[in-house]
């Protein structure tokens, strides 16, 4: 049997639970690939899984976000060969923190050329959060006004050139030390969340992007104009409090999109959107890279080197 090196946990708990084993190569069916991975990143979901919270059965491979090139191609891949540099946010019954995983057709798109490996591991679950928050179920349109809650973190770095490409007005919640971060990322207008309060700065906008949750959420109902829209990656908006600011309040889980991988390859590719890279470690060092995501002040992401 050919075994590669994958990073799974037996047991829930902290970084220590994490254990670099051999497993069986991953073999491809119909129009599946198995990709070589070359870079994966880590993002919040891979400690909240590890710390328990979803209760996935174990032992489970963590990671979502993967690219590299492909290796295998299943009997109905008819469009891809071995060699394709892709990049896919993978469904939550496979993990991508291995040397191969199993790409499905409807979660990987072509690498944007402008990005390397390690860069494109970066974006596809943090960009499909971000497109979906902002587009699919805040309906973000050119000339409106945004408020983006966290925007130099993963997601929300991504959501700011996002909406800036799409001609909204962005405001953003950040730490001081991250204005010239986000300004260079487009941001019309940064507000420091420790120090000011951001209600008193930011007025009538369309859509709240919410990647903070508490008592954030509870103020921003204040600065949407009637009519306007609170989005939220982490908890269910109130229904009363949006029917008492005639607003809508929507939150959602972000899922796989091929085609709306494409579109933001194009947009990297077109020189619009660029994911920014913190800190690079080799697999072997995920406890440091998820001990560094959930503990330190991160900008943009953190990404695991799997080959070279
Ligand atoms: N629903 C879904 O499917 C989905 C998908 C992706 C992500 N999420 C969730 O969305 C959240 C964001 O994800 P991420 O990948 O962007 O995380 P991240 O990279 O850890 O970024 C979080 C950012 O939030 C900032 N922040 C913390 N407290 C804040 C506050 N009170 N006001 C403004 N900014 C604040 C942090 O800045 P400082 O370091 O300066 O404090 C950091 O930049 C996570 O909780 C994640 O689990 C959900």
């Amino acid at each position: 049997m050919i075994t590669m090196k994958a990073v799974r946990i037996h047991d829930f708990g902290g970084p220590e639970v994490l254990s670099l084993d051999a497993v069986p190569l991953p073999q491809p069916h119909d129009d599946e690939v198995t990709l070589k991975v070359y870079a994966a990143s880590v993002n919040p979901v891979d400690y909240k899984v590890r710390e328990g919270s979803s209760g996935a059965d174990l032992p489970v491979t963590l990671g979502r976000d993967v690219s590299g090139v492909v290796e295998l191609c299943g009997t109905r891949a008819h469009t891809l060969k071995k060699g394709d540099p892709l990049y896919a946010m993978l469904g939550n019954d496979r993990g991508g923190n291995a040397e191969y995983v199993v790409v499905k057709a409807t979660e990987a798109a072509a690498k944007p050329q402008r990005l390397s490996h390690a860069e494109a591991a970066a974006v596809p679950l943090a960009g499909l959060t971000a497109w979906q928050g902002l587009f699919d179920h805040g309906g973000l349109k050119s000339g409106q006004r945004v408020l983006i809650h966290g925007g130099a973190g993963g997601v929300g770095h991504l959501a700011v050139q996002f909406a800036k490409a799409a001609g909204a007005f962005v405001a953003t919640t950040v730490s001081a030390q991250d204005f010239d971060f986000v300004r260079a990322l487009g941001a019309d207008q940064a507000v420091d969340y420790k120090n000011q309060r951001f209600e008193e700065v930011v007025e009538d906008v369309d859509l709240v992007f919410d990647l903070v949750a508490g008592e954030t959420q509870d103020r921003s109902w204040d600065v949407l104009k009637p009519g306007g829209t609170l989005v939220s990656t982490l908890s269910e908006p109130s229904a009363e409090k949006a029917r008492l600011h005639r607003a809508r309040g929507v939150s959602y889980l972000t899922k796989p999109n091929a085609a709306q991988l494409a579109e933001i390859s194009r947009l990297i590719d077109a020189g619009k959107v660029r994911p920014f890279v913190q800190a690079i470690y080799p697999l072997e060092e995920v406890a440091r890279a998820e001990e560094q995501l959930e503990k330190q002040h991160t900008r943009g992401k953190i990404v695991l080197q799997v080959a070279a």
